[in-house]
Order: structure tokens, then C-alpha cells, then sequence
């Protein structure tokens, strides 16, 4: 009686056991769960106002570092990346790399844009400050990113529109038009290639970071 009960314990765990192997064995496979997350990810979220359903693509850049899941890219890949990167980058058409500090200040300091309740056509902000600190004056910012409190000072800018001055004053406009020319999987909004900023408001901006007369250089 009793080693028929152990026996009838055995089977039913051999049974459990190797139910649960072949639900291993036909689970879902990883391009499944991606496609059922996708699914989820979609069905919650519907479009509104200037915010649409295609703000859910990804382009080939931002999949490549979803895909590595945190982990470091292969170099090749990111290498191919960041340079696919740079081919978007647009320099100014009239060689004018610095506008207004002033400006730059406000555009770093706004955190509007994009979302369903802003209106079409409106300029956006930079949110800079969300991820930077950038003038000392400003005491809330985020450290996401590095501090770019005397960024122009700190690399040896006197005259922006100097000859040693072109390669920081030309890397600046490059990272702020798409900060992936430089960093594959950069997680900073690419302000030029999303056109997130104008060209001028990217002019202000550098003239912040890059203008020895402003506060962040001083
Ligand atoms: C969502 C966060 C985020 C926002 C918003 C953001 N950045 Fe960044 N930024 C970063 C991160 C992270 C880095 C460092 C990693 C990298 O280089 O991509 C960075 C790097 C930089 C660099 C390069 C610094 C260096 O020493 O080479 C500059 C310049 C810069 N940001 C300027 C700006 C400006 C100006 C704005 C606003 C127009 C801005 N960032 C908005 C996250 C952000």
C-alpha cells in the first residue's frame, strides 16, 4: 500500500516533470516574446494631438542598442553606426557656428515640446538642464550627462572663430545635431537629425556653451 502510494507520487511527478520540458521545448521564442512585446508596448499607446504612433519605430541606430540590451556594442557595429551618424550631420550653410548665449540659455532651460499638448509649428526646448548642469546660476539640473558648466573655457576656446578652435567648435555642432556621431548608443536627444532644434536655436546653444563672454565660462 505504501510503496504503491510512493510509486503513484514518482509518477506524478515524472509526469509534471516532463510536462514542463515540453513546454520548454515549444515556448516561445525570443523573436516571439520581442514580436508579443512590441504588440503590448503598441496597444498602449494611441496617438494625440502632434504625438503619433510612428514615435514607436526605431530607426536602425537606436534597434542596434536596444537589441544589446545594455551590454556594449561589438566596436564594428558601433563604429558603422557612429558614422552613419556623422552623414547626417548638417554645419551651418553660412560657416556662423555661435548665435545669442542669452537665447542659448532659455532654449537649455526649456523643457517643452513634442508632447500631445503642444501645439504644431511651436518651438521646442532643449532640456538641457534635465541631464547637464551648464551655468552655475541654475542650481536644478540633472547629472545624466556630464557637467558642462565652463565647457568652453575647459577646452581652450578664447576665440571661437578661431582656426584652434574648429575642431571643438565643429565636434560641439556635430553632438548637438546627433549626438550618436560620436557615441552609438548616446542616450542625449539628437537635436538636429530629429529636428528637435532649429538651426539657430543650436547656434544659441553653442554660443552658451561656447561664448567666452557667457556665464558658463565665467
Ligand atoms: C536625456 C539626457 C540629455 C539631454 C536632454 C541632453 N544631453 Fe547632452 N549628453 C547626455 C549624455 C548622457 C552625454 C554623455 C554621453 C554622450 O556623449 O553621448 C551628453 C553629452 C553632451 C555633450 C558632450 C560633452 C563632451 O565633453 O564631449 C555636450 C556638448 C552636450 N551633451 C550638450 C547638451 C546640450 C547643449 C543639451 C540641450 C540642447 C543636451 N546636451 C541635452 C545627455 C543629455
Amino acid at each position: 500500500m505504501n510503496k504503491k502510494i510512493k510509486h503513484a507520487g514518482a509518477l506524478t511527478a515524472g509526469i509534471a516533470l516532463t510536462a514542463l520540458l515540453a513546454s520548454c521545448a515549444v515556448g516561445p521564442t525570443p523573436a516571439e516574446v520581442d514580436a508579443a512585446t512590441a504588440q503590448v508596448i503598441k496597444s498602449s499607446f494611441r496617438e494625440q494631438g502632434i504625438a503619433k504612433m510612428d514615435r514607436l519605430n526605431l530607426d536602425a541606430s537606436n534597434q542596434a542598442c536596444s537589441d544589446s540590451e545594455g551590454r556594449p556594442l561589438d566596436d564594428k557595429l558601433a563604429k558603422a553606426i557612429e558614422e552613419a551618424n556623422l552623414k547626417t550631420v548638417k554645419l551651418p550653410a553660412d560657416g556662423k557656428y555661435l548665435g545669442n548665449w542669452a537665447e542659448g540659455e532659455k532654449i537649455a532651460q526649456n523643457g517643452r515640446g513634442l508632447t500631445w499638448s503642444d501645439r504644431p509649428g511651436e518651438a521646442n526646448g532643449g532640456s538641457c538642464y534635465n541631464c547637464h548642469q551648464i551655468s552655475k546660476a541654475e542650481l536644478s539640473y540633472g547629472s545624466i550627462g556630464p557637467s558642462l558648466y565652463n565647457y568652453g573655457k575647459l577646452r581652450g576656446v578664447a576665440d571661437p572663430a578661431s582656426e584652434a578652435s574648429k575642431p571643438i567648435v565643429e565636434y560641439t555642432w556635430g553632438k548637438l545635431w546627433n549626438a550618436k556621431a560620436y557615441n552609438a548608443c548616446s542616450g542625449m536627444p539628437r537635436f538636429g537629425h530629429g529636428g528637435i532644434l532649429s538651426e539657430q536655436q543650436i547656434r544659441d546653444v553653442m554660443a552658451l556653451l561656447l561664448d567666452p563672454k557667457s556665464p558658463v565660462n565665467n
